[in-house]
């Protein structure tokens, strides 16, 4: 009998994704560059410094994406570029975005555009940033902009990167900026960047028709740390619908969702063409009577979870289906707008690349609208608070030379793109081990 091969549709979108701060270097004129200088923010007193230099040679760098055979590419476009002061823009920065689209296009891969992905100007930081309700219009101008001078080369646009993450790090966690903890100013920001997400939908829809919108959204699988316990069980629902599902149903329904808020939220309906999930882990959640600042819960992984570096999560590619499962009942086009891992050795990557393609085939075959798969990341990038410390690049790079080396896993990639599936070959030449589970024989 022969072999399953995993085969993809014919127009799967295969990409890469990444974010304009992480990869373009020198860029001095943001939130995160000042958070970055001050002592203790950043793992190791890293900074993101050159970062993967795009700013002045994206291109090599696409380039070798072209080469594993993508087809497309997520980047951002950064807000402390284009507008440097409050109603200045640089026309400058807007051309250079430009020749990257067109750079891209002209490979044969199709842009994603990120309109905001963490980063804020420095101007607007200090007039309190998501905090304030003029930074909803202020946003929707800057998308203007950038649409009139990006719009003949891309009409796929995501307008938000993780709303939930940017509230939770910088407003409840404390460990972005602005370094805050208050759980009322993190709900407003995040009711803020959902109002921003829809005054973008129909600033870009005024001028590109024909645009395709949607938002990028983290979801996390919360289960319970014990199972029977019924106070494990209720502080995972809490979790989970302040996280997963809080932001999916007041964009779908118009109403705040608490707890989010309350009440009519109207502009918020009819603002998807398609949805993005980016899903990385899972944690176990457990009742702590001791910690009322988060919401009476403790996260923690299994004794039998497979940790990643840095304990950044587990490897649980069940939850990509679990994620997706939820994600479909909205009805919309999905694109896995990020999945990946922090990985120096390669040694986990392919099978993270494998199981988790492979949950999302099964998805495919269950008819939910999948459109395309944008691992993170091409290159390693400055990861944030961790700085250089974790590394989710298909490349490798050594950040003070620039100097790029392809991990393996970046060939087992470009192997299913060229396959447009997932073969039995790849399978015993990347991670011969998992056959018994993705290759069981006719005994099951
Ligand atoms: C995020 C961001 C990315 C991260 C990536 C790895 O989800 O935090 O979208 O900027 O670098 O997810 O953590």
């Amino acid at each position: 009998m022969p072999e399953a091969t995993f085969h993809f549709p014919h127009d799967f979108r295969w990409g890469v994704a990444t974010a304009a701060h992480q990869v373009e270097g020198n860029n001095a004129n943001n939130d995160w560059w000042a958070w970055e200088q001050q002592p203790g923010h950043i793992a190791q007193g890293d900074t993101s410094g050159l970062a993967c230099t795009w700013w002045e040679d994206a291109e090599a760098d696409f380039a070798r994406a072209a080469a594993l055979g993508t087809n497309a590419l997520r980047l951002s476009v950064e807000w402390s570029r284009v507008e440097p002061q409050p109603g200045t823009f640089d026309e400058g920065a807007l051309g250079r975005y430009v020749e990257m689209v067109e750079a891209l296009r002209q490979r044969g891969i199709e842009p994603m555009v990120t309109l905001h992905h963490f980063t804020n100007p420095r101007w607007l930081a200090e007039q309190g940033g998501w905090e304030q309700p003029e930074t909803v219009d202020r946003f929707a101008r800057f998308v203007e902009r950038v649409v009139e001078a990006l719009g003949p080369t891309c009409d796929l646009w995501c307008t938000i990167n993780e709303p939930n993450v940017y509230a939770y790090q910088g407003y409840l966690a404390g460990a972005w900026p602005p370094g805050a903890s208050e759980w009322g100013t993190a709900m407003t920001v995040m009711r803020h960047l959902l109002l921003g997400h829809a005054a973008a939908y129909r600033a870009i829809h005024e001028v590109q028709p024909e645009a395709r919108v949607g938002f990028a959204h983290n979801m996390q699988i919360f289960d319970p740390a014990r199972p029977r316990s019924p106070l494990d069980r209720f502080v995972t629902s809490i979790i989970d619908r302040a996280y997963n599902q809080a932001i999916l149903s007041s964009l779908k329904r118009g109403l705040w969702t608490p707890p989010l808020g309350f009440g009519l939220a109207l502009k918020l309906r009819g603002t998807l063409d398609w949805i993005g999930l980016n899903y990385y882990t899972r944690e176990l959640v457990a009742f702590d009577r001791t910690r009322s600042e988060a919401l009476f819960s403790r996260r923690l992984h299994g004794d039998d979870a497979e940790m990643l570096d840095g304990g950044y999560g587990e490897l649980y590619p069940q939850g990509m289906m679990r994620c997706l499962e939820r994600l479909a009942q909205l009805d919309l086009p999905i694109y896995i707008t990020e999945n990946g891992i922090p990985d120096d050795d390669d040694d986990q990557r392919p099978r993270h690349l494998l199981t988790h393609l492979h949950q999302l085939w099964h998805a495919i075959q269950r008819c939910y609208p999948v459109m395309g798969y944008y691992h993170w990341t091409l290159v390693d990038n400055f990861e944030w608070a961790e700085g250089w410390t974790l590394r989710f690049g298909l490349i490798a790079l050594d950040p003070e030379t620039q100097v790029r080396t392809p991990r393996r896993s970046a060939f087992l990639y470009a192997t299913i793109i060229r396959a447009n599936a997932i073969t039995p070959q790849a399978i015993d030449a990347y991670a011969p081990e998992l056959r018994p589970e993705l290759l069981p024989g006719p005994d099951g």
